[in-house]
Parts: structure tokens; C-alpha cells; sequence
């Protein structure tokens, strides 16, 4: 009999089938073993049943430990109150291996251990789905892209000039050579439009970023579209256009990843177009309201009263925990609830040293400098739908950014805030098409014209308007997802001080 997966088993009941994958947890009440089988696209739980003529197997299958890898054959029964809706009444159990001591228990487990464990804590029920997440938001993007009529171009890793910043370079020798990883695809992706008029790149994308924060990865994957004859307004049309897209594939694709996650779905079936769209100045004016100091002031109060009520509840468990004759099983759930409340205490603990920082930023806001994270967030925060943010003053922004034709301080870009706080998730602009502007701006920013050659060439043969955007793929993911950090939206994270595995 040929095995069948777990994810297709509505279409196999009461068949006999061959589930083959690892165990997820079991227990036995003596005369029935629930199995509960991981095979990759589902959970199953296979109820074995002791019989004089299985009890011998029943026996070996009593002391598999967690993760053993196994084939399990039974009948499928429809069970809706089951986990995945159905369940196995087992006829046979068949052991790859019986695996001992598996690390990522049921127990608590704390943050750093599990990143350690990476390799093991894939097969984890969160970091599936979210793993599973990614695959479709990637898929959402090829998709996009390849049936709106734009062309891949595959832009070099290594870089003999800075794309962005130069403070986060990450320097290469490239046979005695200084040369850098790339930042972007940008400049690669201008020059390939002006052949194929749409196009766009998708890869990983480095940046040396000296600050552990929830936003950074030092190596992280963006896709980059550009278009020919295109202004602001073509660019933000298409980022609205785009991250629409987006969020509904994963809502009709992944409800039951997103479910699992717990995400308030409601938020994300309210993603529709069109987004908000404010200036920067506008953004500057909202920091400095009376509006945004009073949402702070609540936020502080409500920081501080939850401090006080989780350390509360923290207390009560643990005495709960450490309570003599308390079974096992119930220690280890409270352990696992304490380190979960732990944490949300650290961040609100974080929020309430926090919040008078960005009360006192956000009050204080200068026009001409940048945007923070803080004040990303807030802004974010009093949008239920992605807000557009423009024309920020060129000197805190790339030398590539078009100069506003009527105000000469600001540029024509974009920064798209996702809702719930979660802040930027796309940057772009229309891009400087002038040659005697671009060198000026390069002038300014000490750039050395002859690193950027072929770059200026694309304003002396045929220059036109264009411009794009880059979109980070894990900021997207854990917008979606729903999630506090971005480390868990890659499969193999890079940030500052961690490499490993
Ligand atoms: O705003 P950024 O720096 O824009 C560019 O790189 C442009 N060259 C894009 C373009 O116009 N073609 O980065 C774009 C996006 C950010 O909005 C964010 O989503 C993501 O890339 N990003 C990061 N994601 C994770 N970790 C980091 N360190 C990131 N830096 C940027
Ligand atoms: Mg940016």
C-alpha cells in the first residue's frame, strides 16, 4: 500500500492507508496509545488499541520517544473534534527509528535555546506555518510580478560601489580587491528597465546593521521592480496594487497557518486599497500633535498596569508550579505559560523605559531628519490600513531619490508603513533622471563619480522618468503573520552575534 499524506486524508475514509512521519506526542491510558503524527503538511492522531494479537507492538510503540520516525498504518475515520479533522484507528505500526531525548520539549524553552536549535525547531507547529507563510508570500511575488508583464534580472551579490548607506557595508576581498555585498539591486535593475521597459530582481540583501533590533536582519531577501516611464504616483499605485495582492494569497491560501498563529484575521481582510498616503511634513505635524502625546500617555499608563498584572500572575503560577504533588504535566504547562508571560513582561517592562524616549522624539520632531522606528510606529499605529509616507527632505535619503519639482528640499519617494505599528515594509521613489542633478546630489554625498560610470550613463543615453521600490520580505512575513520579531520569518536568521547553525 502506497502512503498517503495527512493533508489528503478527507478523500481516504475508511481506507486502510500508510501514514509515514514522526511523532508530535502521545499518551496512553493503558488500553488505548494516541499517537499524534507529524508528516509534514498536518497533525493526525492514530489511536492504536491493545489487543491480544497487537499487544506486542503496542507495547514497542508505548515507549517511542518524541520525533521517533515511524509509518502508521490504519483506517481513517472522520473525527472533526480531532486535530486536522481526522483520525487513524491503527492496524500497524512500522519504526524507522526510536529517538530518545529529543531537546525541544513540550517543556519551556526560552528564545536563545531555541535559535540554537534552529535545525530541530522547524518541525515546532508556530514555525511551521509560518515557514509555510513565507513560501506563499514568495510565491505571491513571482506570481505578481511574472503576470503583470515585468522580466527577472538576476542583480550581482558582490558590489564594487554602495547601493545605500555606506555604514552598513559588508566588505569582501575579492581577489585583493575591496568590494561589498550587495544592499540592493537597484542600480542593476535602472539599467535593465531602460531594455525590458518593466523588470524586477529578488535576492538576499546584506547590510551590516550594528543594532539588535526587531526589524534588522543583517542579511535578509527584498524584490525590487522598476519601471520605465513611471513617476511617483505610478510607483505607489503598484506598491498598493502589489502588497494587496499579497495579503489576500495568504488569506485564501494560508487561513489555517494564520489561524494556528493566532493572527486577528480581521485586521488583514481590511487591507484594501486604496492605502493612506501623507507627506512627510504631514507626518511631521501628526508626531508633534497633542493627539499622538495623548495616545503615548495611555500607553504608558497601560504598560505600567500590565507590568503590575502579569508580575502578579507570574507569582501566583509559579507558586502553583513549585506546589508540592503537582503532577508533571501540569508543571511543565505552567512553565511553558510562565516563560511566555515572562517575556511579555520584559517587553512591557521595555515599553514603559521606552515610551517617554518616544514621547519625548516624537514632540520634539525636527523636520529634515529621518523618520525612526518609534516614530514609524506611531504613525503606523493610527492607520488601520497601510499608510504611504512622501517627499522626505533628500538629505536623509539615498542620492538616487528625484528631486521634487516644486520644492527642492524634498524628494519624490515612498515609504510604506504596515498598520498595527509594525512600520516600513517598502521603500522606493522615483529616481533622479536629470545627469547634472544626480552629479550635484553625488557631490554632496561625496560619492566618487567614477565608481557610478555606467550609472550615469543611463541619463546620457535616453534618460526618462522611472522609478521602484524595494519590498523586505521578512518585515512583510511577520506583518502578516502577526509576529513580535522578525528572526522567525527566515529559515536561518543573521543577525548581529548570530551565525549559528
Ligand atoms: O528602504 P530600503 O533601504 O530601500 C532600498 O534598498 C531601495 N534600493 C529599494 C528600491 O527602491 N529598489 O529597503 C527596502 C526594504 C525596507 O522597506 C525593508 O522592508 C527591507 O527592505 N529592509 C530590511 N529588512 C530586514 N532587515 C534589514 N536590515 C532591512 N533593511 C531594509
Ligand atoms: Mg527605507
Amino acid at each position: 500500500m502506497s502512503a498517503v499524506t495527512i493533508e489528503s486524508l478527507s478523500k481516504h475514509v475508511g481506507e486502510t492507508v500508510t501514514l509515514q512521519g514522526w511523532l508530535y506526542n502521545s499518551r496512553s491510558s493503558g488500553k488505548l496509545l494516541f499517537l499524534v503524527l507529524r508528516d509534514g503538511t498536518g497533525l493526525c492522531q492514530c489511536v492504536f488499541e491493545k489487543k491480544p494479537e497487537t499487544e506486542a507492538a503496542f507495547k514497542a510503540a508505548e515507549h517511542l520517544g518524541q520525533e521517533s520516525s515511524l509509518a502508521i498504518e490504519g483506517v481513517v475515520r472522520a473525527e472533526p473534534r480531532s486535530v486536522g479533522g481526522h483520525e487513524l484507528s491503527v492496524t500497524a505500526v512500522r519504526v524507522y527509528q526510536n529517538a530518545s531525548g529529543y531537546p525541544i520539549t513540550p517543556k519551556a524553552h526560552g528564545i536563545d535555546f531555541l535559535m540554537k536549535n534552529r535545525h530541530l525547531w522547524f518541525r515546532s507547529q508556530r514555525q511551521w506555518a509560518i515557514l509555510r507563510v513565507r513560501h506563499t508570500v514568495v510565491q505571491g511575488i513571482r506570481e505578481y510580478f511574472d503576470s503583470h508583464g515585468f522580466v527577472l534580472i538576476d542583480t550581482p551579490i558582490f558590489a564594487p560601489a554602495a547601493g545605500e548607506g555606506s555604514q552598513t557595508l559588508f566588505e569582501v576581498d575579492y581577489f585583493g580587491e575591496k568590494v561589498y555585498l550587495a544592499q540592493t539591486g537597484q542600480l542593476y535593475v535602472e539599467a535593465a528597465c531602460m531594455a525590458h521597459r518593466k523588470v524586477y530582481c529578488f535576492g538576499p540583501t546584506f547590510r551590516a546593521e550594528k543594532s539588535k533590533t526587531r526589524r534588522h536582519l543583517t542579511e535578509f531577501w527584498m524584490v525590487e521592480p522598476e519601471i520605465a516611464f513611471a513617476e511617483l504616483d505610478d510607483v505607489i499605485a503598484l506598491a498598493e496594487d502589489f502588497v494587496c495582492h499579497l495579503v489576500r494569497k495568504c488569506l485564501r491560501e494560508r487561513r489555517a497557518e494564520l489561524e494556528l498563529l493566532g493572527r486577528d484575521l480581521a485586521k488583514l481582510e481590511a487591507i484594501d486599497k486604496p492605502f493612506y498616503w501623507i507627506t512627510y511634513s504631514q507626518a511631521a505635524d501628526i508626531l508633534r500633535s497633542d493627539r499622538v502625546r495623548q495616545m503615548l500617555v495611555g500607553d504608558l499608563e497601560r504598560a505600567k498596569a500590565r507590568v503590575a498584572e502579569l508580575a502578579a500572575t507570574i507569582d501566583a503560577k509559579e507558586k502553583e508550579r513549585t506546589a508540592p504533588g503537582i503532577k508533571e504535566w501540569k508543571a511543565d504547562k505552567l512553565a511553558q505559560e510562565i516563560l511566555d508571560l515572562r517575556d511579555e513582561l520584559a517587553d512591557q517592562e521595555e515599553a514603559v523605559r521606552n515610551i517617554p524616549k518616544h514621547m519625548e522624539l516624537a514632540a520634539g520632531f525636527q523636520w529634515g531628519g529621518d523618520l525612526g522606528g518609534s516614530d514609524e510606529t506611531i504613525i503606523a499605529r493610527l492607520h488601520e490600513r497601510p499608510v504611504f509616507v512622501t517627499h522626505y527632505p533628500r538629505d536623509c535619503k539615498a542620492f538616487y531619490m528625484k528631486r521634487n519639482a516644486d520644492d527642492h528640499r524634498v524628494v519624490n519617494n515612498l515609504d510604506l508603513l504596515a498598520p498595527e505599528g509594525y512600520g516600513e515594509i517598502i521603500g522606493g521613489s522615483q529616481r533622479e533622471d536629470d545627469l547634472d542633478v544626480l552629479l550635484e546630489r553625488m557631490r554632496e554625498e561625496k560619492l566618487d563619480e567614477a565608481d557610478y560610470a555606467w550609472y550615469l550613463d543611463l541619463r546620457r543615453y535616453g534618460t526618462v522618468p522611472h522609478g521602484g521600490f524595494g519590498l523586505g520580505v521578512e518585515r512583510t512575513v511577520a506583518w502578516i503573520c502577526g509576529l513580535r520579531h522578525i528572526r522567525e520569518t527566515i529559515p536561518y536568521a543573521r543577525m548581529m552575534g548570530k551565525i549559528y547553525p
